[in-house]
């Protein structure tokens, strides 16, 4: 893996590295190469089914189980993490989604509100749930950086992606909101990485995966990025020469969002319609 220790003393707590195919994960290594000191991070049922303490041995990393839709958790996890580093935290990454309507194949019109309020709750309302509980604890180093990764439904509708769109578009209003208090108080940077679709375990639970993975690939000009590609873009958002971006969406797609269509996808069209 290359390095330029463009994260060498830095701090960082990672949240969402379930198995290899993560994000988070890939996140977590290309950090750990960078030079970063790490505390890992995931829901208890991950701890107990994934594969995240065999990425904190390999890494040399401490693993925090906590569930961030509990307060308690999460004061506890900022507990050891700032106790294990020795510090305050220079980076950190929200690397989590789930949505039990999208699970349960509950198409939009017809909701399960119970299940809508949790997937808010899980993959919004916990960032900024994690925000307030490090602003109460000054847990953040001077300048720190924050990213969430997010997905263009945000902006416009993917129907099967469902009510992950709201949670996605909430999740970036926290970015901006959050981005905005924090940076008066202390510099802190938070933006959101809108990220190509990635075969990962939460990605692959969206009905048509595949096809949104094909379409998107014909429609960029640089293909879909992969995890790798977004581990070393977020390493660059983490580092110093990221120092004055912050509140943002930042497409990290191969240039998806500004395609309308391309000569690919009009070429399959054709072929298809002159059959
Ligand atoms: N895969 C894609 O196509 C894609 C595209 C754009 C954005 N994203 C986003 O990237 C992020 C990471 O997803 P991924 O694709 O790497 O899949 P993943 O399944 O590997 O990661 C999702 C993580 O969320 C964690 N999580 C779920 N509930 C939790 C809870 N209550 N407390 C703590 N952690 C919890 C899971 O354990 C898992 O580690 C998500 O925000 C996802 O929406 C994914």
């Amino acid at each position: 893996m290359a390095s330029h220790s463009l994260l060498e003393g830095k701090k960082g707590l990672i949240f969402g590295a379930l198995d290899e195919s993560s994000i988070a994960w890939k996140v977590a290594e290309q950090c750990h190469a960078e030079g970063a000191t790490l505390v890992l991070t995931n829901a208890p049922v991950a701890l107990r089914m994934g594969k995240i303490q065999q990425l904190g041995k390999q890494l040399n990393a401490l693993v925090v189980p906590a569930d961030v839709t509990r307060p308690e958790d999460i004061e506890a996890l900022f507990q050891q993490t700032l106790e294990h580093l020795g510090g305050p935290i220079d980076f950190m990454l929200h690397s989590i989604g789930m949505s039990p309507n999208v699970r349960k194949k509950r198409p939009y019109y017809h909701l399960n509100y119970d299940w809508l309020y949790k997937t808010l709750d899980i993959s919004a309302v916990s960032l900024h749930r994690v925000l307030q509980q490090a602003w109460h604890m000054d847990a953040l180093a001077e300048g720190a950086s924050v990213v969430a990764l997010s997905y263009i439904a945000a902006q416009r509708t993917f129907p099967s992606y469902n009510d992950m769109a709201e949670a996605k578009a909430l999740l970036e209003s926290i970015v901006r909101s959050f981005g905005y208090h924090y940076g008066k108080r202390k510099g802190v940077r938070v933006n959101a990485v809108s990220q190509s679709p990635t075969p990962t375990t939460a990605g692959t639970g969206v009905p048509g995966f595949d096809s949104f993975l094909a379409f998107a690939e014909k429609n960029s000009p640089l293909g879909n990025a992969s995890a790798e590609e977004c581990a070393r873009f977020c390493v660059m958002l983490f580092s110093d020469y990221a120092a004055k971006v912050t509140m943002q969406t930042l497409f990290h797609d191969g240039g998806f969002s500004m395609v309308g269509i391309s000569e690919d996808i009009m070429q399959l069209f054709s072929e298809a319609y002159n059959h």
